[in-house]
């Protein structure tokens, strides 16, 4: 067990990773439970750079349920936070029924605190690592281990489920009406492809225009093309991609990945009204993955897009450094403090870029037009820390406007 218990107090605090999706899951068969329309498939990133951490007390002294996210207060009461809760008491009493254990601690009162280290609701899959490490936090401090919370964490945001396992992940949109195997499963762990390094391009960190709950709602409802992407196309590439996963076949991966974004953004497209996530950056990022990758003749790295204009790059480690040179040459920081602007693993020097790619290339300089790049690779799933943010007296221990 995980939780530090004492008498009548339960403590446990965990980190939990974000995770991009490489085949997008867009539009629910069941907004409520929220089921997929159809299988996604994600990576998981290292929570070395990028992570969720929440803090869970539970206490019989406790007068009310309170939670605070990013140091303000948060209202527990809101569906999807109340539906992981339940859904987590609820598991617990059933499993836990069986044992000869006292379970009055399943109607005492908790304290819940929970930050993000980057943007939140900014298209960098912040829902995912905060509902993810909810849901984790709450089934170690619940006595539930080694049990799959991937149902419950769905019902928080769909695409958390697949941050509750390390490496590449699969949620299976499952058949069955009460959701019970619409889960999600690792394809292969965070050790089986060790060169995959990924390059989060931060655009534009402010909040995003159309959440992504109500933009695949209204493409539920008006996109035939998402019915075409259902029935026909993603069955397909699912097999794809986990052939390329297994098979450590980059090639393909950078091309079903780039892709099944760009189908996705058609989704939006074909949506009525339509909605539009990327911006012209996005579009230039685009532009040079593309060149570069005809330059080589294969594709040497790969862009996705999630709700929002950050782009999300698969490359391998040896490729890194060529890369972000080239990023850095089309878009200078707009402040001259390299340090800033680059974050999370080390960067090897700049490598000198060949005159025949720098001729190749359509070279324009937007400078100042990324706010940051976080340099990352594949990671392992939540884990349990020991540095709470909730003080002895369950109240936050620092109160962060931002992370
Ligand atoms: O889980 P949600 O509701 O935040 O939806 C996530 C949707 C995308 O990020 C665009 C795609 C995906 O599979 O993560």
């Amino acid at each position: 067990m995980d939780a530090e218990v004492s008498e009548n107090i339960i403590i446990v605090t965990a980190k939990a990773p974000v995770n991009i999706a490489v085949v997008k899951y867009w539009g629910k068969r069941n907004e409520e439970l929220i089921l997929p329309l159809h299988d996604s498939i994600s990576t998981t990133l290292s929570t070395q750079q990028m992570y969720a951490e929440t803090t869970v007390m539970i206490r019989q002294s406790f007068q009310e349920d309170r939670m605070w996210l990013n140091g303000k207060i948060e209202d527990i009461n809101n569906v999807r936070i109340q539906n992981c809760l339940q859904g987590v008491r609820k598991l617990a009493r059933e499993k836990l029924s069986d044992k000869d254990q006292d379970l009055s601690f399943l109607d005492w009162h908790i304290h819940i605190c929970s930050r993000n280290n980057f943007p939140t609701a900014a298209g960098l899959a912040s829902s995912a690592a905060g509902y993810a490490c909810l849901v984790f936090t709450l089934g170690k401090a619940f006595g539930l281990d080694a049990v799959n919370l991937t149902h419950i964490a769905r019902q928080g945001s769909g695409s958390a489920c697949r941050s509750m396992n390390g490496g590449f992940v699969q949620w299976r949109a499952g058949k069955k009406e009460d959701g019970s195997d619409s889960l999600a499963e690792q394809v292969a762990p965070e050790d089986h492809w060790p060169e995959m390094h990924v390059l989060v391009l931060v655009v534009n960190a402010s909040k995003k225009e159309t959440g992504s709950t109500s933009g695949m709602d209204l493409s539920v409802k008006t996109s035939e093309f998402l019915k075409h992407r259902t029935n026909s196309i993603v069955p397909k590439r699912i097999e794809s991609m986990r052939k390329a996963i297994k098979e450590k076949d980059f090639h393909s991966f950078a091309e079903l990945t780039m892709k099944d974004s760009n189908q996705f953004h058609s989704v939006c497209q074909d949506t009525y009204p339509p909605i539009r996530y990327m911006n012209e950056i996005s579009w230039a990022i685009v532009d040079l993955v593309h060149q570069y990758n005809t330059f080589y003749d294969r594709n040497k790295v790969a862009y996705t897009f999630d709700a929002g204009p950050n782009a999300c790059l698969y490359v391998l480690e040896q490729d890194v450094a060529e890369i972000v040179s080239l990023i850095c040459l089309r878009f200078p920081p707009a402040s001259n403090n390299p340090a800033q602007f680059c974050v999370g693993l080390p960067i090897n020097p700049a490598e000198e870029i060949s005159r025949d790619l720098m001729s190749a290339l359509k070279f324009s300089h937007s400078s100042g037009a990324l706010q940051y790049i976080v340099h990352t690779k594949v990671g392992s799933g939540p884990e349990v820390t020991n540095s709470h943010l909730l003080d002895g007296k369950g109240l936050p221990k620092v109160y962060q406007t931002e992370c």
